[in-house]
């Protein structure tokens, strides 16, 4: 990604890194006053390297309303930043371009009763930050996330998502959310196993699961994570009748490439 021009960026302060595992990691940064996203975009975050700088895209996991910002990073073998990241401690500098953006918004549908969110790996930053906006709840009748991971060891949110159940702004609307996990290359007890989430789709075990009827004048779906998930999980939606929403021609599909 290239460098953002020194005056499109800001030097922010690292409050806090914690490991969950060797390869997945939250942190939080100071915000600026100035600084404004939507749920669902993400930041450009740097560092100085060398002679330049080294920057990538990181979906913001706060809420809009929140006085920092946390990311969530899965960090990459021999990947540059992933290196960074890997050293990076409480009190460090780090970069952030001053403009978040993305198009994964869910009050991009102007319709649509059913939200259901499909996330691999890191791809459920983005819905983390969803789920905190009151507006989302209030929207949709019913909202599910699921998250795909290769092992159980990786679905690190859990507590996350059950502590909705007393967030001040969200408990009311609680007992319309649904999260599905889903570990591919695991089996337990409580977990989906197995199977990607196209192959789910496809045999229609998520609809099953949810107990909802997936139909094109009330689901919607949002996409974030492998960007060969993103393409599977597009083409079999598209051949399950469902469109790409745009927004002079509204369909049930956003979509973002999570990496
Ligand atoms: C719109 C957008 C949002 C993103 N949001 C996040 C996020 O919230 N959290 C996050 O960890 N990363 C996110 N990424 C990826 C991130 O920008 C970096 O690519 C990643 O942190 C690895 O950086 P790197 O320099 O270590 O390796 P890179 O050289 O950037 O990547 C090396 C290879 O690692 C794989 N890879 C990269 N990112 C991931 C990932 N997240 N999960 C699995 N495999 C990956 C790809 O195959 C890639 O070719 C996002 C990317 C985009 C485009
Ligand atoms: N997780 C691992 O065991 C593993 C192993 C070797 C290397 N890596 C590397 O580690 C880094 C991080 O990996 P990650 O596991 O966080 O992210 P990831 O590889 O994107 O996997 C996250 C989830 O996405 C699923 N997925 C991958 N491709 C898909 C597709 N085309 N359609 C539907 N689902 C798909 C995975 O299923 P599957 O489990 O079936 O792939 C897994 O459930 C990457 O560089 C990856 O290449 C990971």
């Amino acid at each position: 990604m290239a460098a953002a021009p020194e005056a499109k960026f800001t030097e922010e302060q690292v409050l806090w890194v914690k490991q969950h595992t060797p390869k997945l990691m939250t942190f939080a940064i100071t915000r600026p006053e100035a600084y404004r996203f939507s749920a669902g975009q993400f930041s450009r975050l740097g560092f100085r390297d060398g002679e330049g700088f080294i920057w990538r895209a990181y979906s913001i996991v706060s809420a809009e309303y929140a006085d920092t910002l946390e990311y969530f990073a899965v960090l990459i073998e021999n990947g540059p930043m992933s290196a960074k990241f890997a050293e990076m401690k409480t009190g460090d500098t780090i970069l952030l371009d001053k403009t978040a953006t993305g198009f994964l918004l869910p009050e991009r549908f102007p319709d649509g009763k059913d939200l259901l969110m499909l996330a691999t790996g890191s791809g459920i930053a983005p819905f983390l930050s969803i789920l905190e906006q009151p507006e989302i709840w209030q929207r949709f009748d019913r909202l599910a996330l699921v998250h795909s991971v290769s092992y159980v060891g990786e679905l690190i949110f859990n507590d996350r998502l059950a502590a909705l159940a007393e967030h001040p702004l969200i408990e009311e609307y609680f007992h319309k959310f649904h999260f599905i996990p889903v570990t591919t290359r695991e089996q337990t007890g409580h977990t989906l196993g197995g199977k990607r989430i196209p192959e789910l789709l496809k045999q229609n075990i998520l609809a099953q699961q949810l107990g909802w009827q997936f139909n094109p004048t009330d689901t919607r779906f949002m996409v974030c994570g492998n960007p060969e998930m993103v393409k599977d999980t597009l083409q079999t939606l598209l051949d399950l009748g469902y469109t790409m929403h745009r927004n002079r021609l509204p369909g049930q599909i956003l979509l973002e490439n999570g990496f």
